[in-house]
């Protein structure tokens, strides 16, 4: 059984990985108004990974007989000043998102919960990857500012993620 304290931070937790989904989705949505329908391509995939997140703590709560509870999810910004800032902000969010799950760990560790601390195990390991592919993405964009043409490859390039 988890503890009330557990049960809220998890709650509060698939509220994060929704408001995750829906700024990635206003990114995509951005994307698309600015003609760059790859990056809007693999913001929409970012959307349904994120929501694949906060549906792994929706089960993990019932499972554990805990309740679920839905709060409102937070308006996500709708605009950003290049495909750089945007991108920067993704990671930024990433980097919150990470901070989340180790206190989420942190507070499994100190209740004793084995189960939840193994649950978050896998979510420690995701914000690896989730920094990483976003981070490489910066990086591209970074050096894509200084090249013509090459904005338009990398939109390409990220199209094609599936
Ligand atoms: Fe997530
Ligand atoms: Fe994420």
């Amino acid at each position: 059984m988890l503890s009330k304290a557990m049960e809220k931070a998890l709650n509060e937790q698939l509220n994060a990985e929704l408001y995750s989904a829906y700024l990635y989705l206003s990114m995509a949505a951005w994307f698309e108004s600015q003609n760059l329908p790859g990056f809007a391509t693999w913001m929409r995939i970012q959307n349904r990974e994120e929501t694949g997140h906060a549906m792994k703590f929706f089960g993990f709560v019932t499972e554990r007989r805990g309740r679920v509870t839905l709060q409102a999810i937070e308006a996500p910004a709708k605009d950003w000043k290049s495909p750089l800032a945007a991108f920067e902000a993704a990671l930024e969010h990433e980097q919150y998102i990470t901070g989340r799950i180790g206190e989420l760990v942190n507070l499994a560790i100190k209740e004793k919960d084995h189960a939840t601390n193994a649950f978050l195990q896998w979510f420690v390991n995701e914000q690896v990857e989730e920094e990483a592919s976003v981070d490489k993405i910066v990086q591209k964009l970074k050096m894509a500012e200084k090249a013509p043409g090459a904005l338009l490859m990398l939109d390409h390039e990220l199209g094609k993620r599936t």
